[in-house]
């Protein structure tokens, strides 16, 4: 880091940009394997929130790759910088009052840990989509179990490149057992049991 740089305070404090936004900002993080249905259910639960009237943003792996980590591929060592990246954007829109919601394989529980400890107590939230591998590689939406298969992908998540569940996600979703609606009641039904967004 270089020496030569100080902390602004900015003149519009978080408590404010809270109150504006009447509710509790939180990184909603969730983790699984590819094809699990992480996007599918995080872009289902930010349409219920923007519904509700509530402020969010969503990060999506594909997405963010094309983008701020387009120079990243899929050694661990890069997927740690991806994570890392992703965690202080996080961090960055929890600090403007807004609900983040998350949708990356992030399959290392060291480094989803570390995104936990850049907010405060309460505010990641971690959501298992934990669909089981057979049933992710049977969708293969992508096509991309089957070229890992072949050897054609590397490192591949679960094939050949480790995936490490969450020993105690706040949420706990199997898509093959849990339809969309269903899902997304579970999630929801979370947030306002913690009153991070007021129950209908
Ligand atoms: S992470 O491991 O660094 O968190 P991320 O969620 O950003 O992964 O990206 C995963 C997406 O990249 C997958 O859904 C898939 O479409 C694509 N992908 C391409 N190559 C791989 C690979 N080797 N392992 C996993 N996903 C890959």
């Amino acid at each position: 880091m270089s020496t030569n740089i100080k902390w602004h305070d900015h003149n519009v404090s978080h408590e404010q940009r809270v109150q504006q936004k009447l509710q509790k900002p939180c990184i909603l993080w969730f983790t699984g394997l590819s094809g699990a249905g992480k996007s599918t259910l995080a872009n289902a639960v930010d349409a219920e929130l923007y519904k509700r009237d509530r402020h969010t943003y969503l990060l999506d792996g594909d997405n963010v790759r094309h983008g701020l980590n387009k120079d990243l591929g899929f050694t661990d060592e890069d997927r740690v910088e991806n994570i890392r990246r992703i965690g202080e954007s996080c961090k960055l829109f929890v600090d403007a009052g807004l609900i983040v919601l998350s949708a990356f394989i992030s399959p290392f529980r060291s480094d989803r840990n570390l995104v936990r400890e850049l907010v405060k107590e309460g505010q990641f939230i971690e959501i298992y989509v934990a669909t089981p591998i057979e049933v992710c590689e049977q969708r293969d939406p992508k096509g991309l179990y089957k070229k890992a298969r072949t050897g054609a992908i590397k490192n591949f998540t679960g094939i050949d490149s480790p995936y490490e569940e969450p020993e105690s996600p706040e949420v706990y979703v199997n898509t093959a057992e849990l339809g969309l609606p269903e899902a997304v009641a579970k999630v929801v039904s979370y947030l306002e049991s913690q009153q991070i967004i007021p129950a209908l």
